[in-house]
């Protein structure tokens, strides 16, 4: 009796659950939803164009991904194939990049929003970690040779680094998201525009104004096209 009575209330709990919140991307209700390019209607995601004009194409692109790519001032280059490259992926909830480490590159300090993230090296070494949430920031990291495997949890700060000074590294990674988003924590914070107050910076990082000035008076390239 007392059995069937909690039963009845983790079920009646269950249903308040709202379950969209706590995936990743919208899960499809359909076999596809092809991105209508025309469309000018605004949704989350895009507007599936008509399924009777849907080719193979829609789930295809020329991404010359085995190709090396040229490393920025940091020293990499982060080849993501989202929604915007592949149409079809559109309510699918999934993405892929390549990443090209030069000697002693790094893909900076960074969080995808809306993804979580899981990388395989494919040539050289990387030294990968992920800071979980406050109060803790408890630091996790690796070094990962050839062929192994890590996981970026989503929302978490994490970074790449190769520390090999002669070999440049690639890996790939696949994400859980049609469009993960990705925020590099020094270009957002130094680089916005319009600048952020050089009070409230120098407050929050405990360093003097004009370090603050000269930080927000760097270059902060992008490394994901
Ligand atoms: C990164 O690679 C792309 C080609 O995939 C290239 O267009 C871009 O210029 C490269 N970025 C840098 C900083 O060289």
């Amino acid at each position: 009796m007392a059995t069937s009575y909690s039963f009845l209330v983790l079920v009646a709990l269950l249903a308040l659950v709202p379950w969209q919140a706590i995936a990743s991307d919208p899960s499809p209700l359909q076999d596809f939803c092809v991105v209508d390019k025309k469309s000018p209607v605004f949704v989350n995601g895009f507007v599936c164009k008509n399924p009777k004009d849907v080719n193979a194409d829609d789930f295809f692109k020329e991404a010359n991904l085995d190709k090396p790519r040229v490393t920025n001032k940091v020293g990499s280059n982060v080849t993501l194939i989202n929604v915007m490259q592949i149409a079809g992926l559109n309510t699918l909830g999934i993405s892929l990049a390549r990443i090209d480490y030069a000697p002693l590159g790094q893909n900076p300090p960074h969080t995808h929003p809306r993804a979580t993230e899981i990388l395989t090296v494919l040539e050289g070494t990387l030294y990968v970690g992920f800071v979980t949430s406050n109060p803790d920031n408890n630091f996790l990291s690796k070094v990962l040779n050839k062929g192994d495997v890590f996981v970026f949890p989503v929302g978490l700060i994490h970074f790449q680094f190769n520390p090999n000074p002669h070999k440049p590294a690639v890996a790939i990674a696949a994400l859980s998201s049609q469009n993960p988003g990705a925020i590099t924590i020094a270009n957002a914070v130094f680089g916005s525009k319009p600048p952020i107050s050089d009070d409230v910076l120098a407050k929050a990082f405990q360093v003097e104004k004009k370090t603050i000035d000269w930080l927000q008076a760097q270059f902060w390239e992008n490394n994901h096209y």
